[in-house]
């Protein structure tokens, strides 16, 4: 534990926020002591007390605190021992379980169990069920496989989570809740049953008022589709046909909204009956866009996400059956992913499940590489976690997770990570609180909207178009010039960025249009690509020329949109972009300059001459349009060119495969240098530094060992 004076530091806090009313920040809730002394750090392990026998959770204990971890998450799927028929509530086993776990000093988060209901419960409620896609129940036997709107699974899903909060409010060593398991992430996301399509059509109902409005709104004359009564509105299961765009876009919302508001119910119990503890969720953010997460997480008390890198690894594999799949793809994909967790609440995050080996089910990925899990720890904390939790501390020898690997093997022999993770919490463990609590600057932003996202993927226009690939693909050359990104809501304030990143920005609402301009007329360059305000929040077309309510801002018409299959259209660039020529992959927009400058030219296919790139001057600042869906050199090279113009300074130069973030509290600063290569690489830094890992100080050239990490210091 690091030396900071534990009164001092409850004093403070108790006095600003006690009085206020606030509940205490998180650091002065880890009370493993029982006395509100905080134990400042979430350094943890998911551990499962009910698939253990009772006789080794002495020894687990005293072995997860020799480990030097502070904290467990418990319990979230351990329905069925906590209610054995409804009604009937044991937490005996429980409770001896957390006080084992507090003895040792080891704080407890637990998980309301709901996404996983015992038998009883489904025997004797087989409607909780959710309904897929194609309109087939789901069978109990798995896990995840529940309605969010359900109202006897609401029901019974608050009636354990009320209990437990009840019997643990006051229990010592108890510090926090994470409601649920990741909520929609199971073989199927969203439901389609008739309680769903009760609930949509209420939600309906308070969203339009009456159904001329409605109707009107979606078009509902198209196909004949009038509805003369709020009972006949359908869910888009399989119809013949695609269903209204409209109707499917408010059903992704209503989704989203079931489930926020079935965590909301859990959450009100929670806050009422536990003021002194934190409440939290865990989830993963892009590419998993099922639930609008910037709602979900609003009301809790920070952000918590899953990390497996590895495990994305062979999903990738599996799911591109190709040799090959690239880490730099999965290492930005991660690291977009961290960006995403920080901004939604705008500090630090935690990562509740962080990979500890193996990891899988029916297949499973390799051991990482040495150094691998310490370096994946590293790269959330660079981008701002706060606490890491690994999953989990022992292996599981029975059930559908016998191949997802913890830190003891099956035989609880220590695993091949054992080593490695221990290395790496001591080493947080030393590096502290003001670190782990600092800030990440960020002077870029990049937009994601999930309303862009679903109408994408309701109609993409190229079966090939996703807008979760272009947001990564931009994130990815966006970030290799290492300066802070933050990924952002479309309806954030955007003044405080030098640039703003947004590609396909296909739904576009007046507001958003407004605050764009502003923003652009204020200095602010705004780079966007084609599909720029095709529709509008309804999922209507845009009813002027495009791009619709932002033409005067990018100073270009939008003659004409192509989806591009087999006659690929090249890309010459204007002195300005000057680089090899490139290529349009999948889509093309075809500009027409009205005051803006021309950047790009398509050089073949029918609109050969017309221009692909352009920038507009407006007010103070640039409004750039790529039309082209540039190859990944050519965006690269152009995303970067648009940063430094617009100021972003990279803060070193590094080589492929390193990546640099900066951490900031008031007083300090923190270089984290990460390499993601299996080889060794040295990075040059303009002024002294101390490695705060091995206390060296590097004065022109730090040299990073294989999968290694620094954490540096200006000295
Ligand atoms: C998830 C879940 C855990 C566990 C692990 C491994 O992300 O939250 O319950 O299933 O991954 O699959
Ligand atoms: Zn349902």
């Amino acid at each position: 534990m690091p030396s900071i004076n534990r009164r001092k530091f409850l004093s403070g806090t108790v006095a600003l926020f006690g009085a206020a009313g606030f509940r205490y920040p998180i650091w002065a809730l880890a009370n493993p002591n029982g006395d509100r002394t905080p134990s400042p750090l979430l350094l943890g392990v998911d551990y499962y007390p009910d698939q253990t026998p009772e006789a080794l959770w002495v020894e687990d204990a005293r072995m997860m605190a020799e480990f030097g971890f502070t904290n467990v998450r418990i319990a979230e799927f351990a329905w069925a021992l906590m209610e054995p028929e409804e009604g009937n509530f044991d937490f005996v086993w429980l409770r001896r379980a957390v006080q084992t776990l507090h003895k040792y000093n080891i704080a407890v988060i637990l998980g309301t169990p709901s996404a996983a209901p015992p038998p009883w419960l489904t025997a004797k409620y087989p409607e909780i069920v959710e309904v897929n896609a194609q309109g087939a129940p789901l069978h109990p036997g798995g896990r995840r496989f529940t309605c969010p709107t359900n109202k006897t699974y609401r029901r019974l899903s608050l009636a354990i989570a009320s209990q437990m909060a009840r019997t643990f409010a006051d229990a010592p060593g108890v510090i926090g809740w994470q409601i649920d398991n990741e909520l929609t992430l199971g073989s199927s996301a969203r439901c389609y049953c008739n309680y769903c399509q009760a609930g949509f059509q209420e939600w309906l109902r308070s969203k339009y008022g009456s159904l001329d409005n409605l109707n009107r709104t979606w078009g509902t004359v198209f196909w004949s589709q009038t509805y003369t009564d709020f009972s006949q509105i359908p869910v888009p299961l399989p119809s013949g046909g695609d269903p209204n765009p409209g109707l499917a876009l408010d059903y992704n919302r209503y989704q989203s909204y079931a489930n926020s508001s079935y965590l909301e119910e859990q959450l009100a119990v929670l806050r009422k009956t536990c003021p002194g503890h934190f409440v939290t969720t865990n989830n993963v953010g892009i590419p998993l866009d099922i639930i609008d997460l910037r709602s979900l997480y609003e009301k809790l008390d920070f952000v918590a996400f899953d990390n497996y890198p590895g495990f994305f690894e062979m999903l990738l594999h599996e799911q591109s059956k190709s040799g090959s799949v690239s880490w730099d793809y999965i290492n930005t994909t991660i690291a977009m992913e961290h960006d995403f967790a920080r901004r939604l609440h705008g500090k630090p995050f935690m990562i509740m499940e962080q990979q500890s080996g193996k990891a899988g089910q029916r297949t499973f990925s390799p051991q990482p590489n040495s150094g691998q899990l310490r370096l994946w720890t590293y790269q959330a904390v660079a981008h701002g976690a706060m606490g890491v939790n690994y999953f989990r501390w022992d292996t599981a020898t029975f059930g559908a997770e016998e191949y997802w690997h913890g830190i003891l093997n099956h035989d609880r022999s220590k695993s091949p990570g054992y080593d490695e993770i221990k290395q790496t919490v001591k080493e947080l463990k030393a590096l502290g609180q003001d670190l782990l609590t600092a800030n990440y600057p960020a002077e870029t932003a990049l937009i994601f909207d999930y309303d862009c996202d679903w109408a994408l993927q309701i109609q993409p226009g190229h079966s090939g178009l996703s807008y979760v690939a272009q947001i990564t693909s931009w994130y990815g050359a966006i970030a290799s010039n290492h300066s802070g990104i933050d990924i952002i809501a479309p309806g954030a304030d955007l003044a405080a960025y030098k640039i703003v990143f947004a590609p396909v920005v296909y739904v576009l609402s007046e507001a958003q249009a407004v605050r764009i301009k502003s923003f652009v007329q204020n200095g602010g360059v705004f780079v966007t690509n084609f599909r720029l305000g095709a529709k509008n929040e309804t999922s209507q077309m845009a009813r002027t020329p495009l791009p619709g309510l932002l033409r005067d801002v990018m100073g270009v018409t939008v003659e004409d949109y192509v989806p591009i299959y087999s006659a690929k259209q090249g890309v010459k660039f204007s002195s300005t972009l000057a680089g090899a020529d490139g290529e349009s992959g999948i889509w093309g927009d075809i500009l027409k300059p009205d005051a803006a400058e021309v950047l790009g030219t398509y050089t073949s296919g029918a609109y050969a001459g017309r221009a692909a790139i352009t920038m507009n001057s407006f007010g103070k600042g640039k409004a750039v349009y790529i039309g082209a869906d540039l190859d990944p050199a050519s965006l690269n090279r152009v995303l970067r060119g648009f940063s430094a113009s617009a100021g972003v300074r990279q803060l070193l130069d590094v080589p492929s495969g390193v990546e640099v973030t900066v951490r900031k509290s008031d007083r300090k600063r923190w270089i984290f240098l990460l390499n993601h290569t299996a080889t060794v690489q040295t990075v040059d830094i303009p002024a002294p530094h101390t490695d705060l890992l091995t206390g060296e100080r590097q004065t022109r050239t730090v040299s990073l060992s294989a999968y290694g990490v620094r954490v540096l210091q200006a000295s």
